[in-house]
């Protein structure tokens, strides 16, 4: 696109300018070349401005639309939007991952003691917000605010997501990127709607969640793609690029979020494409050597909309 864009830019104020300069040439009376230079300079200018235009606003404004792929019983293609959240996931960062945890950016102190859930861990209420042993939660019993609305995928996630990728394109050449990183409240409540629409509540709610209870609310989460797979749909399940992200995404702080055969525990279908963020140290405690064990089960959570919150 920014290549058509360039060429167009140089190109339409040039074959004017040509044209014009064969046009005066032909002329028996006096030539005017100025009316000619001023009018291409004029053009470009204007092509200019629109290049700009379209190359800065268009990427904003795709934000938060959705795509619209259907559903099968037998494939189910779930989510969601069409946000390029992460441009620059392929970008190399220069800090080091072991920078990245994450506790610098959660955890925060204050906030309602509930209780603690089956296995130990302490459930905190802070803004609205429920804390598991200091992580966030969201899942079907642990909902979000409407209002929370953090606007992006969380800077040190996209840091560490950066990471990976590169990681991914030295060790494999693999060319993969977040295609879905933060959804609004709002976003989140189109999509749902258009898939109850098309697919019936109940299969909607075993792969998208309701509105204030998707894990894209809270800016820690993204769905992943790859150049010439299948995207966000189980397509994507047996390339190598998934297989790569579920034995390697937990060294950048990533965990395969909604794993195979655990519906009963997270509440939604495998998702071989959906990563959230939890820091390095509990990363690596869930991928738990390859047999992925999920937030649910580790912290002992419930996921299901007919129970309530530790305490609630
Ligand atoms: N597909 C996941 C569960 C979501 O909608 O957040
Ligand atoms: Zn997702």
């Amino acid at each position: 696109m920014e290549l058509i864009l360039n060429i167009a830019c140089g190109l339409i104020p040039l074959l004017y300018l040509l044209i014009y300069v064969v046009k005066e040439n032909k002329k028996k009376k006096k030539r005017n070349y100025l009316y000619g230079f001023v009018t291409a300079i004029i053009i470009a200018l204007i092509l200019i401005v629109v290049r700009l235009l379209i190359l800065n606003v268009l990427p904003t404004e795709r934000k938060e639309q959705d795509n619209t792929t259907t559903t099968t019983t037998t494939e189910v293609t779930t989510e969601e939007t069409t946000t390029k959240t992460t441009e620059a996931t392929t970008k190399v960062t220069t800090k080091a991952a072991s920078n990245y945890n994450y506790e610098k950016i959660l955890n925060p102190s204050g906030g309602e003691v509930l209780g603690n859930t089956s296995k130990g861990y302490e459930v905190k209420k802070v803004n609205g917000l429920y804390y598991v042993d200091g992580y966030l939660v969201a899942n079907k019993t642990y909902d979000l605010p409407e209002n929370y609305n953090p606007g992006s995928l969380n800077s040190t996630v996209k840091a560490a997501a950066d990471q990976m990728f590169a990681a991914a394109k030295n060790e494999k050449g693999f060319n993969m990127w977040a295609q879905s990183g933060f959804r609004s409240y709002a976003t989140q409540k189109s999509i749902y709607n258009r898939y109850v629409n098309n697919d019936g509540k109940a299969n909607a709610d075993r792969y998208s969640a309701r509105p204030g209870y998707s894990e894209h609310q809270t800016g820690l989460a993204f769905d992943v793609c790859a150049t010439n797979k299948p995207c966000i749909t189980n397509g994507f399940d047996n390339t190598e690029e998934a297989k790569w992200l579920s034995e390697n995404a937990y060294k950048y702080g990533f965990i395969l979020r909604y794993v195979k055969g655990k519906e009963d525990e997270t509440g939604y279908i495998y998702e071989s494409w959906h990563f959230r963020y939890v820091g390095k140290e509990l990363a690596e405690k869930l991928y738990n050597n390859g047999n992925w064990i999920t937030l649910e089960s580790y912290f002992g959570l419930t996921s299901s909309y007919d129970s309530k919150p530790v305490g609630e």
